[in-house]
């Protein structure tokens, strides 16, 4: 920057308009090296070898840390629909889940829930209902005269959410197994959505569309 060269202009001329031959300084030169260097870095380090988090990951690792705490505080609590709903968002819950499907309940509805003894969890039919809190309290309770044990002495109430979690997954996946035993998921919701509100104004308009229902 100090032994400052003769300015040589560059032989070409725009509109009078002319331009030095100029060696680049050191400190801009850096720069872009720097730069250089560094994109090789972060490449390797985000891309490459994924060892860094990009900002999705970094995200989604942030929302499910802050599942994870909301879950430890509701598990002494009473469960809610919000609450296994919640627990199918967080992977190790999930897999904790599976690995307890895969001990306890396979044997009766086959590793991918497609059915064997017990219905097909896939399938879109249920027959004690679809909903999260509905599927617990089958778990939780079994159908003890129909084969399906009660799980809540075996498993207890927090590993139960974990495989009902599981089942919320691949419940809809439709996997080809057992013949379909209950009712659609459709009619259990329509049946809760009667049930829930005291709706006195859609229950009036519901009855001349619905007698058909499938
Ligand atoms: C010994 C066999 C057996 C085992 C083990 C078993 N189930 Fe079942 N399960 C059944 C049977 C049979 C039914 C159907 C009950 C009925 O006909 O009402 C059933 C029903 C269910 C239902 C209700 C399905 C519906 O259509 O509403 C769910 C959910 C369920 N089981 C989940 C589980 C989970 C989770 C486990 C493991 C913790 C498990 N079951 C272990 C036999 C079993």
């Amino acid at each position: 920057m100090s032994e400052q060269r003769a300015d040589v202009p560059l032989d070409h001329d725009y509109d009078g308009i002319q331009e030095y031959d100029n060696r680049l300084p050191n400190w801009w030169l850096f720069t872009l090296y720097g730069s250089i260097v560094f994109s090789v870095g972060y490449w390797l380090f985000y891309e490459t070898f994924a060892v860094g988090r990009n900002q999705t990951q970094a995200w989604e690792r942030e929302e499910e840390l802050a599942a994870q705490a909301q879950i430890e505080r509701e598990m002494g609590k009473e469960v809610t629909e919000e609450s296994l709903l919640l627990m199918t968002k967080v992977p190790a819950q999930l897999e904790a889940g599976a690995k307890i499907f895969q001990q306890k309940c396979v044997q009766c509805h086959g590793p991918l829930g497609a059915g064997e003894i017990g219905p097909n969890l896939t399938d879109g039919y249920w027959l004690h209902g679809p909903a999260p809190l509905q599927i617990y309290n089958t778990v939780m309770n079994g159908v003890l005269d129909k084969g399906m044990q009660a799980w809540k002495d075996q498993l207890g109430p927090v590993r139960v959410r974990q495989v009902v979690a599981h089942v919320l997954t691949i419940s809809g996946k439709e996997v080809k197994g057992k013949a379909p035993q209950g009712r659609p998921t459709a009619e259990w919701e329509k049946e809760r959505a009667a049930a829930t509100p005291p709706a006195a104004p859609t229950d009036a308009s519901a009855p001349p569309k619905t007698p058909n229902g499938k």
